[in-house]
């Protein structure tokens, strides 16, 4: 009888260690993922977002996400990115559409950036909606998570710009560049 209750008490305590671990892990961010992951396990590279990611919701069921950096901020890719503090969009296999937060200095104009796509199967290459136009860039370079950067130190002294790597050959095809 008294091993028996012991061992009741045994099997409830364990429940109830089992039931708390459930719950302490269920509340960190979508599973204890990290956008890094939701990105890489949608076909995309984990760097498109940078690395000062302070919290965010992403919704398994219509793929709506929400990011909050730490702040607005640079990371100079092939070209100028700008982050704004807050970052939305929907994430399906192989794209990012509705977004919105993310800019793309092109020929010393911002463009926002309306859809991310890479090709499916994967290439080499990604490709940024701006309005109409398709920009083509190195997929590679998205690949590792970047450290952002404040506005007036990553807009670039004359030396970052001629570091630059050499655009790769951007061909015409409508209205891709
Ligand atoms: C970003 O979202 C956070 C949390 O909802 C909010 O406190 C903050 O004011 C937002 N920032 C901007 C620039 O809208």
């Amino acid at each position: 009888m008294v091993t028996n209750s012991k061992l009741h008490m045994g099997s409830f305590l364990l429940s109830l260690f089992f039931a708390s671990t459930l719950a302490i892990s269920s509340v960190s961010a979508s599973n204890g993922k990290t956008f890094y992951e939701i990105l890489t396990q949608s076909g995309l590279p984990g760097g498109l977002l940078p690395d000062s990611v302070k919290d965010f919701s992403f919704s398994s069921k219509d793929g709506s996400f929400v990011v909050e950096l730490e702040k607005s901020c640079y990371v100079q890719f092939e070209n100028l990115v700008n982050y704004d503090q807050n970052i939305t969009g929907t994430i399906k296999y192989g794209s990012i559409t509705n977004l919105d937060g993310i800019k793309v200095k092109r020929f010393l104009l911002w463009r926002d950036v309306d859809e991310i796509r890479v090709d499916l199967p994967p290439s080499d290459f990604i490709y940024f909606h701006l309005g109409l136009i398709n920009k083509k860039l190195d997929a590679g370079q998205f690949k590792t998570v970047h450290s952002c950067k404040d506005g007036l130190s990553s807009q670039g002294s004359w030396k970052d710009i001629l570091k630059v790597p050499t655009p790769i050959n951007e061909v015409p095809m409508l209205l891709t560049e």
